[in-house]
C-alpha cells in the first residue's frame, strides 16, 4: 500500500524520525566514558518525566519486567498486595504476584471504572496487623482507557493511616497523562518505553522512593537480573551491571529532549484534547465508551463497545476490515472485552490531522463493516479541534 501505515494501537506508538535518527547512531563500548555521558543525561532526565527527585532505573525489558522488578525488590514470599482488577492488565500484574508468591487480594471489578479510593481505605482500615504490605494500581487500564485516580488513592491510604507502599503501573500513561512520582508520594512507578516516551518497546522503568529503597533492604522475595542494588551501584558512575540497550538510550535522550522542549504541561494538554475530540466523535456515531465515569477518561486511549456488545458486530472484523483497506492499525478487544470492544490509540508523537486521519480511518470502517451508527463523528472532532486549537 502507498503512504504511510497508521499505527494508532495504545502503544507501541509512532516512533517520530528525530529518535528514528538517534537510534540510528554508531554502538558504543557500554564501558567507556561517551556511554557514561549518555547514560547520566537519560537517568537524570527520566527524573523530570517521572517528576521525581529520587532514583529512576531502566532495564532492557519490556514493561512487564519493570512490573516483576517493582514486586521482587519491596517484597518477600508470603506478603500481603492489595490489587484491582480495573481491566487486562490488572489482571496480568496480580498473575504474576501470585506466581512469585505473594497473598493477593484482588478487589474485583467491572472494567469500566478505577480503584475506588473509598474501597483503598476501607481494606487498609480492616487491617490493624498492617499485614498489606503494597497496594499496586494500575493507573491507565490500556485494555479499557479508564484511568485511576493516584492521589485520591495516596490520600486514602493516608486516611487510613497504613504503611504500605504504593505501587503504580504508568505503562500507558507516563509521558501522555498527569504524573507527580513525588508529590503523589508514590513508591515504585513502573514505566516502559514504547508509549507516551515514543521509543519502540525495550526499556523497562523504576522510579523509586526512599520508602521503597529502604524496603528493599529486607525484601526477600528472588531477584537477580531485576536487583536494584547493583543497578543504583553501577548507574552511579554511568554504567549498568549488564549490557544495556545502548541504542534504545540514545533514542530516550532524545525523546526525552522532545518532550522538554513541547514542555510536559503542554503535553499533557494535546493528549487531554486528543481524548476529549476522540470521545466526542464516539458519542456523535452513537457508540459507548467502555469508560464509564467522566473523571476516569483516559487521555491516552478510548476503547469503544461494539454496539450489541459484540455479537454479530465483532470488533475484530472491524480492524481487520480497517486494517485491510485503510493501513490501520486498531487495538484490540483484550480478555474479557475480546470482540466487544477496540480501541484506538491517541498517544505519543500525535497531531490534530493525525487525529483526524484515525477517526476517519474508524469512520469509513464502521461504514465499510455495516456496524449500525450515525455519521458525523469526524466532523464531531474536528469541531472540537478547531474550537480549541
Ligand atoms: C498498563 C500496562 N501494563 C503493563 C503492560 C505490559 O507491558 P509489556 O507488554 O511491555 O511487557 C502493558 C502493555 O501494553 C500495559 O499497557
Amino acid at each position: 500500500m502507498s503512504g504511510r501505515h497508521f499505527l494508532q494501537i495504545p502503544g507501541p506508538t509512532n516512533v517520530p524520525d528525530r529518535v528514528l535518527r538517534a537510534i540510528a547512531q554508531p554502538t558504543i563500548d557500554h564501558r567507556g566514558p561517551a556511554f557514561a555521558k549518555l547514560a547520566r543525561d537519560v537517568l537524570v532526565g527520566l527524573r523530570d518525566i517521572f517528576q521525581t527527585k529520587g532514583a529512576v532505573v531502566v532495564y532492557p525489558s519490556s514493561g512487564t519486567g519493570a512490573w516483576e522488578a517493582s514486586l521482587v525488590n519491596t517484597l518477600s514470599p508470603g506478603d500481603s498486595v492489595l490489587m484491582f482488577e480495573t481491566g487486562h492488565f490488572a489482571t496480568l500484574w496480580r498473575n504474576m504476584a501470585g506466581r512469585l508468591g505473594l497473598d493477593v487480594d484482588f478487589v474485583p471489578g467491572d472494567w469500566r471504572h478505577g480503584v475506588d479510593p473509598e474501597v483503598v481505605e476501607s481494606k487498609l482500615r480492616d487491617d490493624p496487623g498492617r499485614t498489606i504490605k503494597a497496594v499496586a494500581v494500575v493507573h491507565n487500564e490500556t485494555s479499557t482507557g479508564v484511568t485511576s485516580r493516584i492521589p485520591e488513592i495516596r490520600s486514602a491510604m493516608d486516611r487510613a493511616d497504613h504503611p504500605a507502599l504504593l505501587l503504580v503501573d504508568t505503562i500507558s500513561s507516563l509521558g501522555s497523562i498527569a504524573y507527580r512520582h513525588d508529590d503523589w508520594r508514590v513508591d515504585v512507578t513502573i514505566g516502559c518505553s514504547q508509549k507516551g516516551l515514543m521509543l519502540p518497546p525495550g526499556l523497562g522503568l523504576n522510579a523509586i522512593s526512599d520508602k521503597a529503597l529502604a524496603a528493599s533492604k529486607s525484601a526477600r522475595l528472588p531477584r537477580a537480573y531485576w536487583d536494584w542494588a547493583p543497578m543504583l551501584a553501577d548507574n552511579a558512575s554511568g554504567f549498568f551491571p549488564y549490557t544495556p540497550a545502548t541504542n534504545l538510550l540514545y533514542g530516550l535522550r532524545e525523546a526525552i529532549g522532545m518532550l522538554r522542549e513541547e514542555g510536559m504541561d503542554r503535553v499533557v494538554a494535546r493528549h487531554c484534547r486528543h481524548g476529549e475530540a476522540t470521545r466526542r466523535a464516539v458519542r456523535a456515531w452513537g457508540l459507548e465508551l467502555v469508560c464509564q465515569n467522566p473523571a476516569e477518561y483516559s487521555s491516552s486511549l478510548t476503547a469503544v463497545m461494539m454496539p450489541g456488545d459484540g455479537g454479530r458486530q465483532d470488533a475484530d472484523r472491524l480492524r481487520t476490515l480497517i486494517l485491510e483497506r485503510f493501513d490501520m492499525s486498531l487495538g484490540t478487544g483484550l480478555g474479557k472485552l475480546k470482540g466487544k470492544a477496540f480501541r484506538i490509540g491517541h498517544l505519543g508523537d500525535f497531531n490534530d490531522l493525525m487525529l483526524a486521519g484515525t477517526l476517519s480511518g474508524v469512520e469509513m470502517g464502521l461504514a465499510a463493516a455495516r456496524v449500525p451508527f450515525a455519521r458525523g463523528g469526524v466532523v464531531a472532532a474536528l469541531d472540537y479541534l478547531s474550537e480549541t486549537a
